[in-house]
């Protein structure tokens, strides 16, 4: 049967579906960018379980055994996360880090129960690794008050009873305690019903982490039993000594059916994959944490020695732009990546979620068979994801789905909106102060004659709607602000961001608006000046705009640092976290 199905998809045209993409994404950008109805409670139930992003405040700094902490955090206020995404006991939340050109992304278990995040409180604890780009950036820079950008919960590494014995033995190892402890928590504080037995194992007694608040849990809670198992110590008083085994396993876990739940390093796993096959249990009834970075892939006997060691040029497609970057061996395509600064959707980096699902267009690739989850459908199409694919060849890929390209372009409407919307206010604006600044300087014959002022206002702010109009259809001056933020690194939500955004708009438009409007003003008075004691029309127009240009300058960058966060909420364009204090 699944031999049929993979000669069916080898015959469909894949060609067809990339035609078809385009087309699509064309149809939906011409769309109206106003979102559809989506104020029902199910939309919103929908949105609070799952937010694209959350804004979250470092409220706290535990500091644990073993070069680990704690970090408590809370909604970032000011920011579009009001309150935490609810999540189950097990999951994580993906963390966005911008480390200098490189945007990247790394999965943290949240260590406390799901209790606290109806408190608006999570908990990450993380152990700081030798070669750790993330985890020593986090050390280094997180303090009380840093604002962290994450995703919604995300994981299937949580009890289901529906698939799960509900008696469950945690196998867990180093900073893989973290779901576990979440999981100790949520059974203790009646979150999850379930009995756990916690082999916990670590090299040494004092590099257990949560020693104290597991063997608490185990002394107050009859429905878990915790047992430590010490691999490097010879006195190991009230603990096991060497590693978790099938019979360590067996002298703990329930006479009863039971599941088992896995979390630790990568060496770990290979250890315990012998050890489980001997206890003969279902596979149903194991289930593996999975997520984080696959390390060393070329020691994999599957890899193929010819590629080892070695680098390859990777062609890179994204939304439109072609960049090629320099791939190792060693290292997932997605890390090859965002060395070379793209920035590639990504939450789980193991090859679960499918966030950085991309199409490989010729090359040749490795992919460790423990970390395909593709659907068949994705492997006959050469669809991978490339955190857990590592490059063998030279190769060429096309990065992410077209819904990233749907709503850059639903984004870049919206944006166009924003411009649009700011011109009319600052060429409104400007329209009134050239009036007043103009008829200030004329002399008081050319006032005599000239028209009323209501009359002249209102012809002055036409004109000034009509020059502004023109300027925002052929000058992308929103363009060079977002190229000035990026520049500067700024966040969307602070001050800086705002600051530099508008300063090429109101730039480009009070120069542009303040010489048509003082040309037009300053010929009408002209030829109200006899011819013999007229000045020339140039210097008299040259004075008039330099005198009037430095005011609507002014007028127009408040005029846009004050309405454009306002504009960009009502045009629905998601805001960032608040100013750094
Ligand atoms: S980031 Fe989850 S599959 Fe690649």
């Amino acid at each position: 049967m699944s031999k049929d199905i993979g000669q069916y998809l080898k015959k469909l045209d894949i060609n067809a579906f990339d035609e078809m993409i385009p087309r699509r994404r064309s149809v939906i950008n011409s769309a109206s960018p106003e979102l559809p109805q989506s104020d029902f409670n199910a939309n919103r139930v929908a949105r609070a379980l799952h937010p694209e992003v959350q804004y979250l405040l470092v409220s706290e700094i535990i500091d644990h055994a073993g070069d680990v902490k704690s970090f408590l955090l809370e909604p970032a206020p000011g920011t579009d996360t009001a309150a935490l995404a609810y999540f189950r006991a097990g999951q994580y939340i993906s963390i966005k880090l911008r480390i200098g050109d490189s945007v990247i992304t790394r999965p943290y278990s949240v260590s406390s129960s799901p209790a606290e995040a109806l408190k608006n409180k999570y908990t990450l604890t993380i152990k700081r690794l030798e070669d750790g780009f993330a985890s020593s950036y986090i050390f280094d820079h997180w303090q009380v008050g840093t604002v962290v950008e994450a995703s919604g919960p995300q994981g299937e590494f949580v009890y289901e009873p529906l698939r799960d014995a509900n008696n469950l033995v945690a196998l867990a190892g180093g900073s893989g305690i973290t779901p576990v402890y979440s999981l100790a928590q949520a059974i203790a504080d009646g979150t999850e019903e379930a009995t756990l037995t916690i082999l916990y194992g670590s090299r040494k007694t004092d590099q257990i982490i949560f020693k104290e608040e597991l063997d608490n849990l185990a002394a107050t809670c009859g429905k878990i039993n915790v047992v430590h198992v010490i691999s490097d110590e010879e006195e190991t008083k009230g603990c096991e000594k060497g590693f978790i085994t099938a019979e360590l396993i067996k002298k703990y876990a329930p006479d009863s059916d039971y599941s088992i739940f896995v979390s630790g390093p990568a060496a770990m796993y290979e250890f315990l994959d012998q050890e489980l096959a001997k206890l003969g249990l279902p596979r149903r009834r194991i289930r593996y944490e999975v997520f984080g970075e696959y390390k060393n892939p070329e020691q994999d006997p599957a890899f193929p020695a010819d590629a080892a060691g070695k680098t390859f040029q990777l062609q890179v497609d994204m939304h439109g732009s072609k960049k090629t970057v320099t791939a190792k061996s060693g290292e997932s395509m997605l890390v090859a990546m965002e060395r070379a600064g793209i920035e590639v959707p990504s939450i789980c980096r193991s090859g679960e979620c499918g966030f950085c699902r991309s199409r490989l267009v010729s090359g040749s690739h490795y992919v460790p068979e423990r970390l395909d989850y593709r659907r068949m459908a994705d492997v006959e199409n050469n669809f991978i994801h490339p955190c857990c694919t590592f490059a063998t060849g030279d190769g060429h890929i096309r990065v992410a789905s077209d819904e990233g390209d749907i709503k850059r372009g639903t984004m870049d409407q919206r944006k166009k909106k924003v411009g649009l919307i700011m011109t009319l206010i600052m060429s409104i604006m400007m329209g009134i102060v050239a009036t007043i600044i103009s008829r200030s300087g004329m002399p008081p014959q050319a006032l005599a004659t000239a028209p009323p002022l209501p009359a002249m206002m209102f012809s002055n702010v036409l004109m000034s709607l009509v020059v502004g109009i023109i300027i925002w259809l052929i000058i992308p001056s929103a363009r060079w602000g977002n190229a000035l933020v990026a520049k500067a690194k700024a966040l969307p939500g602070t001050f800086k961001f705002t600051a530099l955004n508008c300063l090429p708009i109101s730039a480009v438009n009070s120069v542009i608006i303040s010489m048509v409007v003082s040309f037009i003003n300053v010929s009408q008075s002209h030829a109200q000046i006899p011819a013999a004691f007229a000045p020339p029309l140039g210097a008299m127009w040259f004075g008039a705009w330099i005198k009037m240009l430095p005011v609507m300058l002014i007028i127009a960058y408040i005029t846009a640092i004050i309405v454009s966060p306002l504009v960009v909420k009502w045009a629905k364009m998601p805001a960032g976290p608040p100013v750094k204090k």
